[in-house]
């Protein structure tokens, strides 16, 4: 164990440089035009669990490729199933960005490029521990299968079907995924809860083509007013979700967890000044924590329509759209919410106007036992290389694959982060610290170890 995580040390420069040639790889899932490099960088996968002394493979989906690898040891070992992905949100809006989302660089200790901590960077620090076993110990204490995807930010959707056809290829004992955060600076979190998502979009249609206001304006109901009232509706002032039936399947958090949740450290200020905020806003009742980890929401994440561009113009739209996201908790069921939100958005059009509503991806919230000896193995092997316990959280995010490992394969995951809810994922200047990289990666091989040593009852 001990040259293992000396070899880590040593390689520090090399798997930094590594992790530059995946990062430089634009793997934007949800955009065709990066189709190709979606490839490429399924390929530049296998290759690396290829060295490091894993058999992998690319396999086809109906969308971009899972890449699989393993190295199975011993069949009376334990078998670990980690699970990332590779691919990345668009770097939109490129001109926030202070060096140009695919050129990674370092810049106070931080490594700045799209998909640096989601989830390139953190997937990363698992190829590179058991590179490292490999190498100084020619085996590793546990048998490990890998399955990278390249849909989860768009939802995921060919997962299941996937893991429905191969479950005897994917079997394992537990799952690991480094996907989330850590609690905060110096506490790093095992993750024991994700909320689920349902994602739609409205849109609503008026007259054919725009027209001139002053001619036509206040005779035909303007779809992108219509919209605004539908639309502001859903939340009221005080952060309550307006839709009827929205939170009758709500599990609430018990005492014992809100009291758990109350007792981690929690600044405001540096709550704000994280998120660039004046205020914090929510609903009644209920800490920032408890808002933004165990309660439901509804976010309007784009509206356009009519004239966007410089200056005036004085038209009657044609049509507005609305993309719209609710974060589910425990028990809420995502067909009932869509079906909801449909009929509450269909209730209020105006006369004259057409309403389209589309479904996206959606998956259910979920929440570990704690209590599980997978969990304290893991515990003991991030306190190992952070140096410090780390705290049990529920997180606001969501990640699809953990709930079709536990429905399709009957498994548990361990949600160990090594990233920053502050690391911007998802924005402008993405970035993952070189500490935390590095840290990561030597608490993943201290895992391999703990969880060898796991008694299976
Ligand atoms: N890694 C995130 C999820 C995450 C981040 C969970 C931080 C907890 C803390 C993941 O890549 C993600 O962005 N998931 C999407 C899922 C959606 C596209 C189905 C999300 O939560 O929006
Ligand atoms: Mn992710
Ligand atoms: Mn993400």
């Amino acid at each position: 164990m001990e040259n293992v995580l000396k070899h880590i040390e040593g390689r520090r420069q090399t798997s930094l440089d590594e992790l530059f040639d995946f990062l430089r790889i634009p793997s934007v899932s949800a955009d065709s035009a990066f189709a190709g490099d979606m490839t490429r960088c399924a390929e530049w996968v296998r290759d690396s669990m290829s060295a490091a002394g894993l058999t992998a493979e690319i396999i086809p989906t109906a969308g971009h490729p899972i890449v699989f690898g393993e190295r199975i040891e011993d069949p009376s070992l334990p078998t670990v199933l980690i699970y990332g992905h590779y691919d990345v949100q668009p770097p939109d809006p490129l001109d926030l960005w202070t060096s140009p989302a695919f050129e990674p660089v370092v810049r106070d200790g931080k490594i700045f490029a799209r998909g640096a901590t989601d989830d390139k960077g953190q997937l990363f620090t698992h190829i590179k521990s058991i590179e490292a076993w490999t190498k100084v110990n020619g085996k590793m204490p546990v048998n490990v299968k890998f399955l990278i995807e390249g849909e989860e930010e768009v939802g995921s959707s060919n997962l299941d079907i996937f893991l429905e056809r191969n479950k005897d290829k994917v079997q394992a004992d537990v799952a690991v995924v480094s996907d989330t955060s850590q609690y905060g600076d110096g506490i790093p979190a095992i993750t024991c809860g994700l909320r689920g998502i349902v994602a739609a979009e409205v849109t609503l249609t008026g007259p054919s083509k725009d027209l001139h206001s002053g001619i036509y304006g206040g005779s035909i109901a303007n779809p992108v007013n219509a919209l605004a009232r539908m639309c502001g509706a859903l939340v009221d002032e005080y952060g309550r979700i307006q839709i009827p039936g929205f939170y009758d399947d709500v599990v609430d958090l018990t005492e014992e967890e809100r009291a758990a949740m109350a007792a981690l450290p929690f600044s405001e200020a540096d709550y704000l000044a994280e998120t660039g905020s004046r205020a914090v806003f929510g609903e009644e009742g209920f800490s920032t924590l408890e808002r933004r980890s165990s309660r439901p929401t509804c976010d309007i994440n784009g509206f356009y329509g009519g004239y966007a561009g410089e200056g005036p113009k004085t038209i009657v739209p044609s049509s507005a759209t609305a993309k719209i996201t609710c974060r589910l908790v425990p028990d809420m069921k995502p067909t009932k919410i869509l079906d909801a939100l449909e009929t509450f958005l269909r209730s209020r059009i105006a006369p004259g106007l057409a309403m389209e509503f589309k479904r996206f991806h959606s998956c259910e919230a979920f929440v570990f036992d704690p209590t599980s000896v997978w969990m304290d193995a893991s515990c003991r092997a991030v306190e190992q290389a952070f140096g410090q316990a780390p705290v049990l959280v529920r997180e606001g995010g969501s990640i699809p694959v953990v709930l079709s490992f536990k429905q399709i394969l009957g498994l548990d995951t361990l949600l160990l982060g090594w990233g920053r809810n502050s690391d911007n994922l998802h924005s402008p200047d993405e970035h993952f610290r070189v500490e935390d990289f590095h840290r990561g990666t030597l608490a993943s091989a201290c895992l391999w170890n703990e969880l060898a040593q796991v008694q299976q009852s």
